[in-house]
């Protein structure tokens, strides 16, 4: 039923084929998404900053990823669904993180999970698989590490920084990761790592040299009242002007009393009104 999976993402990598992904938080947007042929759907916990209205991803739980995972699953049923692990779920001993995984794959009805880090995460990404969930890694800039990395600052501008995303890149790929993503990387880094692991690499301001691209959903179709410029990104409509309109449009017909119309309303049989009226 589901149109990919894990073994066909290698082959699309190795056949130069490009992925494509974005994000989806709900049935709706999982759906429409679906309809207009991407690849692979992420249930990121970006969540908490487009749909829930917090600053950083660090407030968004499981409860939260399981909710929304369960509300794309129902939308887009032939697609590959992969969801991430939320913040600090996966630090702690290896019962509680294959608990979250579970609740994950088995209430939310993901395909895989995704996890930020490198090689400091290796062995819990292999005990991961080792249960034979599919991991998707995710290194570069990590939004769960924003209070420590001190900003959204793109990586791997100099050497040092550019050969300890290779070695995690390969801890992760030695894990068993399936494909990692890559994020606001500079892109002779990525483009390297993409040539030096056998897994697809997935960019996000990572530039040209990768399998493939995400984006999150709300930035794509500029679907956010905060929305800021971001250099990586494009947008491809504007959602939120036109949702603002049509609500504006809304408003002023109900003040006017030009909505309803004759056509919206419903009639009742002939003599009914005399008989209430008396
Ligand atoms: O949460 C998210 O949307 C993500 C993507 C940006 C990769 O992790
Ligand atoms: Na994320």
């Amino acid at each position: 039923k589901q149109a990919l999976n894990i073994v066909k993402l290698k082959k699309m990598k190795q056949e130069g084929q490009p992925i494509t992904m974005i994000t989806a938080y709900d049935y709706p947007s999982a759906k429409l998404a679906e309809e207009a042929g991407i690849d692979v759907l992420l249930i990121g916990d970006s969540l908490g900053n487009v749909v829930l209205g917090y600053d950083s991803t660090i407030p968004v739980t499981t409860e939260d990823i399981v909710y929304h995972t369960r509300a794309v699953a129902r939308g887009a049923q032939h697609t590959f669904i992969v969801a991430d692990l939320p913040f600090m779920t996966y630090h702690g001993g290896i019962d509680e993180t294959l608990r979250t995984v579970r609740r994950i794959m088995q209430e939310g009805h993901a395909h895989a999970v995704k996890m930020e880090g490198g090689a400091e995460i290796a062995d819990t990404v292999r005990a991961i698989v080792q249960a034979g969930v599919p991991v998707l890694g995710h290194i570069g800039l990590t939004p769960q590490s924003v209070n420590q990395i001190g900003g959204y600052r793109v990586q791997g501008k100099d050497e040092r920084d550019a050969r300890r995303l290779l070695a995690d890149a390969k801890a992760l790929e030695q894990a068993g990761v399936f494909g990692i993503v890559l994020e606001l990387v500079t892109e002779e880094v990525a483009g390297a790592i993409t040539s030096e692991i056998g897994v697809p690499t997935i960019g996000i301001g990572a530039g040209r040299k990768v399998d493939g691209q995400v984006l999150v959903f709300h930035d794509v179709l500029k679907y956010d009242p905060d929305y800021r410029e971001k250099r990586f990104v494009k947008t491809y409509a504007d959602i939120g002007s036109e949702i603002r309109k049509g609500i504006a449009a809304y408003v002023n017909e109900v003040k006017d009393r030009a909505f309803p119309a004759e056509r919206h309303v419903f009639a009742a049989e002939e003599g009914v009104l005399e008989s209430l009226y008396g």
